[in-house]
């Protein structure tokens, strides 16, 4: 059987982790060729190991996103290795979840670089790559952006992601005519470590209720798993999606239902 993405090159942003380790291997199992960024050289070296020992080529650059001469440094450094770019995911991200009177500066500025100026100057900075390639860029978004959660207050998070998914289709109109697709997959509650510690922070009476929540507004009844919403991320940057574009994909076990 031959490979959906045979060697296409990919950039995963969060690629040593969750979600963007789940895309990255699921790239891989494709045939793509792939570059992770995250800040932990040993979180990083540790998941490029476990790609390669299946089979895939694999490069990997520590860097902080929200640190906007990082994104330059890795930007030139992807740009100085790879004539052209068929993929860029932007999926590294984070939340804090802060009553709104409570919400500091630095809790603002922290999502905001990271889950929305990130992805924007990174895809800038590559853009040359991609219109090469006639690429594509998938963004990580949340069902949070159209579907809060009582009792998880989410103004900033909610906030990057509906700007992630603005973004999204502002850049699919403009870079559509040179070529370049631009979507984005807005996921619900996925198990990874961004929602263990989420959890763990939980009192005893929190986790049981959130366990019925779960329950009841999922119409699956579960969390989902990472590799559940890493297909669609493959589909996504193949040429089986090459009409589509500007589109974001709801993966979230059925809660935006109710
Ligand atoms: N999990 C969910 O339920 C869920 C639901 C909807 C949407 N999402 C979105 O999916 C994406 C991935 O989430 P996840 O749950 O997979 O998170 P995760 O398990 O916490 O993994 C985050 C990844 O991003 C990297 N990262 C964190 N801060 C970074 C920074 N400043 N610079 C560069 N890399 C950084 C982490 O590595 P280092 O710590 O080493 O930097 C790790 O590789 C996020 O955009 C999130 O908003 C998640």
């Amino acid at each position: 059987m031959s490979e959906r993405l045979q060697n296409l090159k990919a950039v995963i942003t969060g690629g040593s982790d969750g979600l963007g380790l789940a895309i990255a291997s699921a790239f891989a199992a494709q045939g793509a060729e792939v570059w992770l960024i995250a800040r932990s050289a040993d979180k990083l070296a540790k998941a490029a190991e476990s790609l390669k020992a299946t089979g895939a080529t694999v490069r990997f650059t520590a860097a902080d996103l929200t640190n906007t001469a990082d994104i330059e440094r890795v930007g030139e450094e992807i740009a100085q290795a790879w004539d052209r770019l068929d993929v860029l995911v932007n999926n590294a991200g984070t939340a804090r979840y802060t009553n709104f009177a409570d919400v500091t500066t630095e809790e603002i500025e922290l999502q905001v670089q990271l889950n929305l100026l990130a992805p924007y100057l990174l895809t800038q900075r590559l853009l040359p790559r991609l219109l090469t390639a006639q690429g594509s860029v998938i963004n990580i978004s949340s069902t949070s952006a159209h579907r809060l959660i009582p009792g998880r207050p989410a103004s900033i998070y909610a906030m990057t992601k509906g700007g992630i998914n603005s973004l999204t289709k502002a850049l699919a109109l403009e870079l559509g005519p040179q070529g370049v697709r631009v979507n984005a997959i807005a996921p619900g509650t996925v198990r990874t470590s961004l929602t263990r510690n989420m959890i763990a922070a939980f009192s005893d009476e929190r986790k049981a209720a959130y366990e019925q929540f779960v329950k009841q507004s999922f119409a699956l009844g579960r969390l989902g798993e990472p590799e559940e919403v890493a297909h669609l991320a493959v589909y996504l940057a193949s040429p089986e999606a090459k009409w589509t574009t500007g589109s974001v994909f709801i993966v979230d076990g059925g809660l935006s239902t109710n």
